[in-house]
């Protein structure tokens, strides 16, 4: 008998931090699920989630403002523990009758807090009496609500953390789920396992039983079809429906010419070899570059690649008449995005190539066996189900691949030069132990000539960069600091091995202004 894994559950009210999504993963990592709603959610749709503790997120508005974000005042009446963080604490202080201030000095980043008790849980097992916690707001709580006692203080709030033992609400100035505040797991554990009284239960194991069990239920003895990508969401779907429906699962792996050295060959490699999926390599790379012939622009290019994409994977998917289902690796952080919990903005800076228009191409009903996953989830299955690490846990490569790091027109040679100095580059960073430091690394070709001298002969040839980034979620990043010695043994690896490079520039643009890709 399956558990019923969303029997204890945590909810998050989002107010729009850039570290909501955080929480969320680390309450899922302390084995409890957890959702993320809009802070403006009813209270009936809140009663209905049926959640055992609620957090606040914190956020960028201050409570001082007028119509300043709040959550329905019934939420204080639910008799379910409570945790506000940061702004969520404020906004807790002013809807529950205490004060916020705007602090002559802000404090942000590391601050030291005196913990002034247990608070009622809150901080058991912590047994130092002074703690480092990261901080980042303005503001902070001035007068107590009634009811409430501080139990932390820091040098510039006296307040920097509140509770009310009768009511379980508990309020933190500072981000207890960022690894700056090295505490802040014991507290967030305390806070979803023991004051909330959650049990573990969403393991890696108890998630694929579940996945199995659902996707048995949903397509019977019927087909599914998977675009398999090589990138690691795709990859986890196919283990897994693989390992639920055997071969009734088709995959199609579209090449687009645009792929890293050998990545077409280790992904054939993998799911054929290793797990015995039907997969089907289809060979586009020529259509990919004739249809790309002339395009200069990155619009026109992306445009040109996600036609293309969906015109092949379309030929393939139709061959097979028997095919019932449409499987897609969409993770919950798609789902968030998709309905607007967050306060991102809707500007489209760049239009995205993925296969989220094929549903509709093909007019078969959709399963989604990762929609309730973050990232890392994916990858502990992954994992768990036999995947190797080198698929799990490669940097995110973009779906119009090398196409986007090829400035300009497309051309055949430059796809060929930018293969193997990315190759020369990420091969370096795994053997020096960088890959898994940095977020996300790559090299671009830039179709202009500079001079060279190599021995004793004039080199006239093409310029490559090379992109290294450290960021949380991909909406902002920084260029990752690579030791100087490191970047030109790369650099003179790929001089010395690619004849037809004569320079090689590190980009250290952070995002914004930049991109991550530079198309
Ligand atoms: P940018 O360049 O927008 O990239 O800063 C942010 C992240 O998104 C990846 N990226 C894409 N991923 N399809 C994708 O699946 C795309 O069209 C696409 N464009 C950019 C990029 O590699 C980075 O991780």
């Amino acid at each position: 008998m399956a558990k019923n894994l969303f029997a204890d559950k945590i909810l998050i009210l989002d107010f729009g931090s850039q570290y909501t999504q955080l929480i969320a993963r680390r309450v899922r990592e302390l084995g409890v699920y957890c959702e993320i709603f809009h802070h403006k959610s009813s209270i009936g749709s809140i009663k209905k989630f049926n959640p055992k503790g609620i957090i606040l997120s914190g956020g960028p508005e201050t409570v001082k403002q007028k119509g300043a974000p709040k959550v329905a005042e019934k939420v204080f009446e639910l008799n379910i523990p409570i945790l506000g963080i940061c702004y969520g604490m404020q906004t807790i202080a002013n809807q529950l009758g205490g004060k916020v201030e705007l602090a002559n000095k802000r404090e942000f980043g590391h601050a030291d807090l005196k913990l002034r008790n247990q608070a009622a849980g809150l901080f058991k097992g912590i047994s130092k009496k002074n703690i480092s916690v990261w901080m980042s707001h303005g503001d902070h709580v001035s007068e107590l609500p009634n009811g409430f006692k501080s139990c932390g203080v820091t040098s510039n709030s006296p307040i920097a953390a509140f509770f009310n033992p009768s009511k379980k609400i508990y309020g933190l100035q500072f981000h207890p789920e960022v690894t700056h505040t090295p505490q802040g797991k014991i507290i967030l554990k305390n806070f979803v396992r023991e004051i909330s009284n959650c049990k573990g239960l969403w393991t890696s194991k108890n998630i694929i039983s579940r996945a199995i069990n659902q996707i048995r239920e949903e397509v019977g003895d019927q087909e599914v079809l998977l675009g398999l990508s090589g990138g690691v969401d795709s990859a986890v779907v196919a283990a897994l429906l693989s390992k639920a429906i055997g071969d009734q699962l088709t995959c199609i792996f579209v090449d687009n010419g645009l792929l890293r050295l050998n990545e077409g060959d280790q992904v054939m490699k993998t799911f054929k070899g290793k797990f015995g999926i039907k997969v089907k390599r289809a060979n586009a790379g020529n259509q990919f570059l004739r249809d790309l012939k002339g395009k200069k622009d990155p619009e026109h290019k992306r445009k040109a690649i996600g036609k293309t994409f969906i015109d092949v994977f379309l030929k393939e998917a139709k061959r097979n008449k028997k095919i019932k289902w449409l499987a897609q690796g969409t993770i919950y952080p798609d789902v968030i995005e998709s309905a607007g919990t967050k306060n991102g903005s809707a500007h489209v800076i760049k239009s995205h190539h993925n296969v989220g228009g094929l549903p509709s191409y093909l007019n078969l009903p959709v399963i989604e066996p990762l929609k309730d996953l973050f990232k890392d989830e994916v990858r502990k299955i992954g994992l768990e189900l036999g995947l190797p690490k080198e698929i799990l846990f490669r940097h995110p490569f973009p779906g119009p691949g090398l196409g986007v790091r090829i400035l300009g027109e497309i051309k055949r040679p430059y796809i060929k030069i930018l293969q193997s100095a990315d190759d020369i580059f990420i091969t370096e960073l795994v053997n020096e132990g960088y890959y898994d430091k940095v977020s996300q690394a790559f090299a671009v070709f830039l179709p202009v000539k500079s001079v060279g001298v190599v021995g004793d002969s004039r080199r006239y040839e093409y310029v490559i960069s090379l992109r290294a980034v450290e960021t949380i979620d991909f909406m902002t990043a920084k260029s990752a600091k690579l030791p100087h010695a490191f970047l030109e043994k790369v650099s003179n690896r790929i001089i010395n091995e690619i004849p037809e490079v004569s320079r090689v520039t590190y980009d250290i643009s952070s995002k914004p202004p930049a991109t991550i890709e530079w198309e």
